[in-house]
């Protein structure tokens, strides 16, 4: 796990991410899959985005690198991020095809898929791969220096024998393997930020694992910034320091790792606690959170957790949105159980 830095301690992060609104236009109506979502994330820090299937995970780290579904747009919102050069880019105005873009995209923040299948091409090697995503990033780098670059990268994820495995095929690796030589390509271009979006759903339990363990110790040993995106509580516990949990495209709690899991102050996260199997939690029963997360072309009015919360505190929970509630040392949440109630506390519900 990486230095446990407050992502809202008094240092420029390496990415903040403040109110961003998605919205996707449909023949079927509107989809809204990000309601203000902010977040940040400090230069060599890891931080957990949890929430469960459908919540806007994936929504958020593709806005990231702006690679969202079609019609689908940025109607709010910025998203700052540091570059290796020491500019400041707002990635919500950058033009998505732009070769600015496409520098950022892969050479300062990577991405580790779900399914390695989808990142390898299977008509080149995986060195072919490799080396290219070099290329494109380290002009400077000749083909003996790609060589040996692309073989210490396999090696340093674990593929025994990568003078050989390298000139495989991905399908002729194993699929813990081809999750280590994706990990590899996205290590490639020495980026600061890595974006690992359920990486390891895909691979048995034992193989699972060890692939956590290698981004964790990759994370830490390259000092890349890494987030890990989730519906696993579980996962998160062992490899980020600070967690931000989603609920229908909005931050609804965030804080340190031990806080959240030990203080959840917001009905979901305890809910979410209550139902995965942790070590604190092992003797007890699990309890599945009742009802499904809506569909995001029909979210609720006033707090979005009220349809399945079990603790609401009357009708101001279906009348108004919570604001945010700093509860300090970086826990905050957005809970009516947590606010004065106060009718200027209030921000009436905006469907964007
Ligand atoms: N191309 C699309 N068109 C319309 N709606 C979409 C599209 N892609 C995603 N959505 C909707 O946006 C919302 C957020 O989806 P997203 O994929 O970000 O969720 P997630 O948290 O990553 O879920 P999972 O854990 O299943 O990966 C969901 O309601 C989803 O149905
Ligand atoms: S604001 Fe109300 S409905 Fe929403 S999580 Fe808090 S208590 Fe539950
Ligand atoms: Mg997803």
């Amino acid at each position: 796990m990486s230095e446990s830095v407050n992502p809202n301690s008094g240092t420029e992060p390496l990415l903040e991410v403040r109110d961003l609104r998605v919205r996707i236009e449909r023949d079927t109506g509107v989809v809204r899959p990000l309601n203000d979502v902010s977040f940040r994330i400090h230069e060599g820090q890891s931080v957990g985005i949890v929430g469960e299937s459908g919540c806007g995970k994936t929504m958020a780290s593709n806005s990231l690198l702006r690679i969202l579904p079609r019609r689908a747009e940025i109607t709010g919102g910025s998203m700052e991020f540091s570059t290796k050069a020491g500019e400041r880019v707002d990635l919500a105005r950058i033009d998505p095809m732009s070769p600015r873009m496409r520098q950022i995209r892969g050479g300062e923040i990577s991405m580790i898929f779900q399914e390695p299948m989808t990142a390898f091409s299977p008509v080149h090697t995986v060195y072919d791969q490799i080396a290219e995503m070099i290329r494109l990033h380290d002009p400077q780098a000749d083909k003996q220096q790609r060589r040996q670059r692309v073989v210490e990268l396999l090696n340093l994820v674990g593929i025994p024998d990568p003078e050989v495995r390298a000139d495989d095929y991905s399908f002729q690796l194993s699929g813990g393997m081809r999750q280590r030589a994706m990990i590899a390509m996205a290590l490639a271009s020495s980026p600061r930020l890595l974006i690992a979006d359920e990486p390891t759903t895909a691979l048995d339990v034992t193989v699972q694992a060890k692939v956590l363990k290698l981004i964790e110790r990759m994370q830490r040993e390259l000092n890349i910034a890494l987030m890990l995106i989730t519906h696993d509580l579980g996962v998160v516990a062992h490899m980020v320091s600070y967690v931000y949990v989603m609920y229908l495209g909005r931050v609804v709690e965030e804080g340190r790792v031990e806080a959240i899991f030990h203080d959840p102050k917001h009905p979901y996260t305890a809910a979410l606690l209550r139902s995965i199997p942790t070590r604190a939690s092992k003797s007890q029963r699990l309890e599945p959170i009742a009802g499904n997360v809506p569909s995001a072309d029909r979210l609720p009015t006033g707090c979005p957790f009220h349809t399945r919360c079990t603790e609401k505190v009357g009708d101001i929970c279906h009348q108004h949105m919570p604001a945010r509630v700093d509860m300090g040392g970086g826990h905050a949440t957005s809970c009516f159980r947590h606010t004065d109630n106060r009718l200027d506390n209030l921000e009436e519900h905006d469907d964007g």
